[in-house]
């Protein structure tokens, strides 16, 4: 079996990622478990996984993992990931994604492994207007904190690959949803305030358009394109499942038979970007993945999840509270 070193391995889309590779890949997990960070989403694989918990910005402890490890391929997740916290506070962001990226492909270069996986985001590519689609070729023009940390991250993996041929993929997923997700996004914070009957803040007029992938559709592209892509490629992972905010919380409040009067729009996030829409030909094409999640029965699904999981989201919940007074302004 081949061994994998996965960062941020106790985050919402790498736990899935270290769900789905247990059993075929020999797992480790880096994750210096920040507030996003819970190790319950493992707990169905705690046995089969060796757990670090570590920061990617130490340089010493990194090595030391990387070292002890040897793994054959690194799958990078590690990130701070939430656009809201980047426009509060940049700081947390230029130092995981950019300096933490680059600890890693250090590390990896020293240990001469044989693929470094580097998740980047479609934020990348900045925002469209109604019409058009971002190819892997499209020039990268970041808006938020937030983009423009996953921007460098990304460049610093291409420049490893170009400069010291270390062996890179780069993938640049959609918007994920699903189980086990932190409640501060979209999704999760609808369901809950929806459930408790409390206003559901939503930006602007909520026309806003993000591209809704599957959280185990995106894991399992990744695992098809470790298998089967080229290194030095990168790989757009889209669902082609276009939905504006506003339709997605009527969808879930008619789900949960709640009135829309719960939703109050509140003032728009700034430099919000309108739109992302990838194209997906060249993963279709050359890795033959294509996601396999029905948008309404993955909302349907999720929206179950966590109302049979609300203890998890209410252990999170005075944290949560004071970082949604900062966020949302009526
Ligand atoms: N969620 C999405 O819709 C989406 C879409 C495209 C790309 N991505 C990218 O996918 C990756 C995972 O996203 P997510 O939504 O699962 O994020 P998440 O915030 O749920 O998880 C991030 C994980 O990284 C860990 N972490 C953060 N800083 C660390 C550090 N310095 N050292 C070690 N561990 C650290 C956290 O503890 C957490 O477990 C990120 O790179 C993100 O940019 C996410």
């Amino acid at each position: 079996m081949k061994r994998m070193l996965v960062t941020g391995g106790a985050g919402f889309i790498g736990s899935e990622f270290v769900r789905q590779a247990v059993g075929s890949y020999d797992v480790a997990v880096i994750d210096c478990l920040t507030y996003a960070g819970d190790v319950e989403r493992l707990s169905t694989v705690k046995s089969d996984i060796r757990f670090y918990q570590a920061d990617i910005t130490d340089p010493e402890k990194t090595r030391h993992i990387i070292n002890t490890e040897r793994p054959d391929i690194l799958v990078h997740w590690a990130a701070e990931s939430h656009v809201d916290r980047s426009i509060l506070n940049a700081s947390p962001f230029i130092d995981t994604n950019i300096k933490g990226t680059q600890v890693l492909l250090d590390c990896a270069r020293a240990v001469g492994l044989s693929l470094f996986v580097n998740i980047s985001t479609d934020e990348v590519y900045g925002d469209l207007d109604e019409k058009g689609q971002f190819t892997e070729t499209t020039c990268l023009n970041p808006s938020s904190p937030y983009s423009v940390s996953k921007a460098a991250q990304d460049m610093l993996g291409r420049a490893y690959h170009r400069t010291h041929k270390l062996p890179v993929i780069t993938l640049r997923p959609s918007n994920n949803y699903g189980y086990w997700q932190y409640p501060e996004k979209l999704l999760p914070v609808i369901i809950f305030k929806a459930y408790n009957n409390e206003r559901i803040p939503i930006y602007g007029k909520g026309e806003n358009v993000r591209e809704w992938l599957h959280v185990s559709d995106c894991a399992r592209a990744v695992l098809e394109v470790i298998e089967k892509g080229k290194t030095g490629e990168v790989y757009n992972i889209g669902s082609g499942n276009e939905e504006r905010n506003i339709d997605v919380v009527k969808t879930v409040l008619k789900i949960m038979n709640k009135p829309e009067s719960l939703i109050e729009f509140v003032p728009d996030r700034p430099g919000h970007d309108f739109r992302y829409s990838l194209n997906c030909s060249k993963i279709k094409e050359e890795i033959n993945w294509s996601p396999t999640v029905d948008f309404q029965k993955g909302l349907y699904e999720t929206t179950s999840w966590y109302l049979s999981n609300l203890q998890w989201v209410e252990g999170k919940l005075a944290a949560l509270r004071q970082y949604w007074d900062k966020v949302y302004r009526p």
